[in-house]
């Protein structure tokens, strides 16, 4: 490792890193092993709710693996974000039996609800809304999960009752 970041600092989008904390997800918990890097990803990505360039870098240095790799192994699997994602995660279904039965107007409705305008994630950082191919439990569509509660059955007009109980 070339040299030792400061303790805490500040990345793009207010994003506290606190190294001090990232030391033990690496060393403690996974001995700075290189054969753990997916594992530390997604510790990394538990802690804050997607991979801050920042700690790719610093990740990078401490297992002596080049920030490419590590890069592309965080942009390969759909599980890891580079983006900072809301506090709540919508998922919404994009499979067929969800779509038949109004899974796009519900969708419309997540979006109009939100304000989203184009974008996946609101502005206070309370909602990221994702398509998904098939929950798994197609014959409650239309579906939506929000975090791991999954709401069957939902219509446009339940959309907004919904959303509001999560913080
Ligand atoms: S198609 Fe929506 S849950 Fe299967």
């Amino acid at each position: 490792m070339n040299e030792v970041s400061p303790s805490k600092a500040t990345e793009e989008k207010e994003v506290e890193i606190d190294y001090l904390e990232l030391d033990k997800i690496i060393e403690e918990e996974f001995g700075n092993d290189k054969e753990n890097l997916i594992m530390i990803l997604q510790a990394i990505q538990r802690r804050y709710n997607f991979l801050p360039q920042a700690t790719l870098k610093y990740l990078a240095e401490k297992i002596d693996v080049p920030y490419s790799q590590i890069y592309g192994v965080g942009t390969f699997y759909a599980t890891f974000s580079l983006e900072p994602k809301g506090r709540n995660i919508i998922s919404i279904c994009l499979g067929t039996a969800c779509h038949v039965r109004g899974g796009e107007r519900v969708r419309e409705r997540i979006e109009d609800t939100l304000n989203l305008n184009g974008k996946k994630t609101t502005e206070d950082m309370r909602f990221t809304l994702e398509g998904v191919r098939c929950i798994g439990c197609c014959s409650l569509g239309p579906v939506i999960k929000v975090n791991e509660d999954v709401h069957g059955r939902i219509g446009a007009d339940e959309v907004k009752k919904v959303l509001e109980k999560y913080e």
